[in-house]
């Protein structure tokens, strides 16, 4: 079949995508396939028009820089909405509108708004192919960069149309690019009707209508409904020399380094110890058949923050945007290399920055936008698991919540149950980062990492933590974790990265009955015989105990810092947590 033509006979598709040319107005329609012919093709056209700038193909084969408008560089909370039919539905933690008056102001701004440009359809399959957690969603966009960074995201093309037969369930999200204005930009639910609107941005996080919008904000209210959850956690397999495979999701709030916990290389003193991972950002499970609950990272490439990203960082990362990738807002070097704060080696003499300007060391800026991307395939990760094709997906055994915390927080915590593993999530708290606009640094609770991300009231999200829990026979254990103390110098006490193997051993150890731990008020914590610290001189045991260190008056101001969510939520909330909280003052 030739380029672009329509390829589907799904009634229920045709006609939508009729409706929303009719209101758009594009000069053509482009269907997509996902074949490699139609990437060279569309790839071209977005170098030609200058939405691609082709890298160094010696150096970095298959790989692109795009440059987003300076005033779209981000996710941006303010202007993200869930139009359930009422604003209790949403709960106080979501931007909401009456879906009617949403509809209507979007289609006046769509009205006409593709006019001159192509409108591309892009279906595409979120979930291993015949998965029961599988979703189709077709994306409409007049955008080329989002078709290719979609290409890399998703199982996008034939595939999709092959999963969704002749049956009208899809996510129908509309993309607009409109002319960028900033007052202009809405990033819309419609979670009843399985509906996106996205207008005037074209960031990543904000217009990969799979990612953020599908996958956890609309994913997470399909998912109360038909009994499954979509969370905001990686999940890894860590595999000891023995040849013993234990599974692990962890949720961490934006920019705080999922992916490279995700792709994470154990230490040398762990010789034969392996990390495989199967997804870095998002994960949607089930309870199985067998009590357990099993996980599907519904994606097909990372979509990874690159500052700090090296050698030491993240080793599996850098191999895998060594090609086939598309780079957002870093620095280019002279040769049409790739640069960014924390890229191994010296900074280079001069290059362009983000913007497109001249930079120097001199100058005083980053090179890269701190939270400049890469859209990379997975299946250039060297330790990408062979279970990521796997319809039932893996069985979980330990969920891990962390934040980025100076203080207060100890290394490793495990939760006495699930219910209190639950308010351990709910309560998390982290220092806000730049993969959001807004101020950097500032300590926000961010429940399970979901804020941003929860498509319905919040309250209803943790009683669906508890009514899963009825499900499970075996439920995966509930641990805490930050990497992000530090010391009265200001200095991070924990070297994190690889030696995040030694938190993540213990961790593994205790679901498999193996490591002792001590009872304290905020949790089970590590012995110092269970948790091994063999060939780390930087932490020594006086260390480890400074940074497992649990003082009863932060954590009092602690829970009075936590009471500022469960007050915003309070009619709702589930008793659960109430009792935990009390249980907690009681326990210090
Ligand atoms: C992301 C985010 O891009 O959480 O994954 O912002
Ligand atoms: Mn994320």
């Amino acid at each position: 079949m030739s380029i672009g033509k329509r390829n589907t006979e799904n009634s229920h598709v045709v006609s939508w995508v009729k409706q929303v040319e009719t209101l758009c107005e594009p000069d053509q329609v482009f269907w997509c396939d996902g074949s490699d012919r139609e990437r060279q093709t569309l790839t071209q056209e977005a170098i030609d028009r200058g939405i691609l700038i082709e890298l160094n193909q010696k150096k970095l084969p298959g790989c692109y820089c795009h440059r987003s408008n300076p005033n779209d560089v981000a996710r941006i909370e303010k202007r993200t909405i869930i139009c359930t039919p009422t604003q209790e539905e949403a709960g106080p933690t979501n931007n909401w509108a009456q879906p009617d008056e949403m509809y209507e102001k979007l289609r006046n701004l769509c009205s006409g708004g593709m006019r001159g440009r192509t409108m591309y359809v892009v279906p595409y399959l979120m979930g291993p192919p015949g998965s029961p957690l599988a979703k189709v969603g077709i994306e409409l966009t007049d955008s080329v960069y989002v078709v290719l960074s979609m290409r890399i995201m998703t199982r996008m093309g034939a595939i999709a149309y092959r999963q969704l037969a002749d049956s009208a369930d899809f996510n129908r999200g509309l993309h607009c690019m409109l002319d960028m204005n900033p007052d202009d930009r809405y990033i819309a639910h419609f979670p009843q009707d399985n509906a996106i609107i996205s207008v005037s941005s074209n960031y990543g996080g904000n217009v990969l209508l799979g990612k953020k919008c599908l996958a956890l904000r609309i994913g997470s209210y399909l998912g109360r409904r038909e009994g499954w959850m979509a969370e905001h956690m990686l999940i890894l397999g860590v595999e000891s020399p023995e040849g013993e495979k234990t599974y692990v999701a962890a949720a961490f709030p934006s920019a705080c380094g999922k992916t490279n916990f995700a792709m994470m290389v154990p230490p040398k003193s762990f010789e034969g110890w392996k990390i495989w991972t199967i997804g870095d950002d998002i994960a949607w499970m089930r309870p199985g058949r067998d009590g357990r609950l099993y996980a599907v990272n519904p994606e097909s490439g990372y979509f990874g923050v690159i500052p700090g990203t090296n050698g030491r960082s993240n080793p599996n990362a850098l191999a895998t945007v060594s090609r086939d990738t598309i780079f957002t807002n870093v620095a280019l070097t002279p040769d049409l290399d790739v640069w960014w704060e924390g890229k191994d080696g010296d900074p280079p003499a001069e290059c362009t920055d983000w913007k497109g300007e001249p930079w120097t060391p001199a100058s005083g800026t980053p090179a890269a936008h701190p939270n400049s991307r890469f859209a990379a395939p997975m299946r250039n990760n060297p330790m990408l698991g062979r279970e990521i094709d796997e319809p039932e997906g893996v069985p979980i055994s330990a969920i891990i919540f962390g934040g980025r915390r100076a203080s207060t927080i100890p290394l490793v915590f495990q939760a006495f149950d699930w219910v209190h593993g639950v308010f351990t999530g709910a309560t998390m708290g982290s220092e806000t980062t730049a993969a959001a606009a807004g101020a950097v640094g500032q300590i926000r609770r961010d429940p399970m990492a979901m804020l941003p991300f929860c498509g319905y009231n919040m309250s209803d999200y943790f009683k669906h933590w508890f009514r899963i829990r009825k499900k499970l026979k075996r439920p995966p254990q509930i641990f805490h974790v930050n990497w992000f103390r530090k010391d009265s110098n200001n200095q991070f006490m924990w070297p994190g990265y690889g030696e995040n193997m030694r938190v993540l051993k213990w961790i593994i150890d205790r679901c498999n009955g193996r490591a002792d731990a001590t009872e304290s008020a905020v949790g089970w914590i590590p012995n110092a015989e269970s948790f091994d610290l063999t060939g780390l001189p930087s932490v020594n045991r006086e260390r480890f105990e400074q940074l497992q260190e649990i003082n009863s008056e932060e954590w009092r101001k602690e829970i009075l810092c936590q009471d500022e969510l469960f007050l915003r939520l309070y009619s709702n909330l589930p008793k659960e947590l109430i009792f935990q909280r009390e249980l907690l003052a009681a326990r210090l």
